[in-house]
């Protein structure tokens, strides 16, 4: 394994993953460097913001020549712009797209990309983090041409890569190639991303649990007992606080880098068969590959692994029970009865 030097760059940090894989053709290399624009692009109209809501339109023009729209679309637009002319990718999943999204005729590639463009945009008007999540699948389908549903609908076990952009107090960029967790900070006076959070460890003993107990009343009898247990308890760190933010990757962010549990499992309000509010492919997925190759782990609220769930749609809904692998380990003994 290359010895991780603070400083160097996210591309540098590509670049030496690719090295990693002796017979990496360098797609993926531009592939994530392509999402490397897309996130300073983002982060740049993020940090405008609120000049853009106080002003109405902003008066500026993006990249694309257009108005500054609503910051979701925005997002949405630049990483669709970006990755349909990488010449690395075959086919695309949004959030904010009920369909698949083909990409620019003669540039199809052989990756996939799923993504959230910006999760958490119920925060934005309030100045609160929100995220870019990203996962990447290589195509099943033969090349040349296009993609199809089938590229997307791979489990998560399967993904080559995932990560997420969180724009907070500053930017961050977490992604994993399956060879470890690395955090880069953007520096937005030079623009770039410069390694700050190397080879990512979840911390096994942890301090929060994140759930909207808002919920309380309507959680399953194992979820309740659960989160009645942390109380009582502590994670090995002193007791449990809770911390919420509404925005699943900051929630995640926070846990990833200082120990915690996130949960949004089903409950009896939505019925027995209901999934729970969050995504599979492009959120619970790549974070539960980061989760993992942290040392920690991403289970569903019975028991099953994230990454090993087969998808059927889209945009298809999952319980998600993610964080520190002790705390999890514990959530799963509630879960299936044991406590
Ligand atoms: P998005 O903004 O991409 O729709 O995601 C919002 C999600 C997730 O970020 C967060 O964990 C969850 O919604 C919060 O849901 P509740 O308000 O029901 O707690
Ligand atoms: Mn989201
Ligand atoms: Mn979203």
């Amino acid at each position: 394994m290359l010895v991780k030097r603070k400083g160097i760059t996210v591309s540098r940090q590509i670049m030496d993953d690719q090295l990693l894989h002796p017979g990496a053709t360098g797609e993926l290399t531009g592939l994530l460097n392509d999402l490397v624009v897309a996130g300073k692009i983002i982060s740049a109209e993020v940090n405008m913001a609120g000049l853009a809501d106080i002003l109405g339109q902003s008066g500026r023009t993006n990249i694309q020549g257009e108005n500054v729209q609503k910051l979701d679309v925005f997002a949405n637009q630049t990483i669709k712009r970006r990755m349909e002319q990488c010449g690395h990718v075959c086919v695309m999943a949004s959030e904010e797209d009920d369909d698949i999204i083909p990409v620019l005729e003669g540039y199809e590639g052989n990756y996939t990309i799923a993504f959230d463009p910006l999760d958490g945009s119920t925060n934005i008007d309030v100045n609160v983090s929100i995220g870019t999540i990203f996962s990447i699948h290589r195509r099943l389908s033969p090349a040349p041409g296009q993609g199809n549903v089938g590229d997307l609908l791979q489990k998560g076990g399967k993904q080559v890569a995932a990560g997420y952009i969180i724009y907070g107090s500053s930017t961050v960029m977490v992604y994993t190639t399956g060879s470890g967790v690395h955090g880069f900070t953007l520096d937005p006076s030079v623009g770039e991303f410069f390694l700050s959070h190397p080879g990512i460890k979840i911390p096994d003993a942890s301090l929060y649990y994140s759930v909207n107990e808002a919920y309380a009343n309507h959680w399953f009898d194992s979820t309740r007992r659960f989160i009645d247990h942390l109380k009582t308890t502590d994670g090995g760190n002193g007791a449990y606080s809770l911390r919420y933010i509404g925005s699943l990757v900051a929630d995640f962010h926070r846990n990833l880098i200082k120990g915690g549990i996130f949960l949004y499992p089903r409950d009896k309000k939505s019925g027995e068969k209901s999934e729970g509010k969050l995504r599979l492919l492009y959120e619970a997925a790549p974070l539960a590959m980061i989760a993992e190759q942290a040392g920690g782990r991403a289970i569903t609220d019975d028991g099953r692994r994230i990454l090993d769930i087969e998808p059927t749609k889209l945009h298809q809904r999952v319980p998600l029970i993610i964080g520190s692998k002790r705390d999890v380990d514990l959530a799963e003994k509630f879960l299936r009865g044991e406590m």
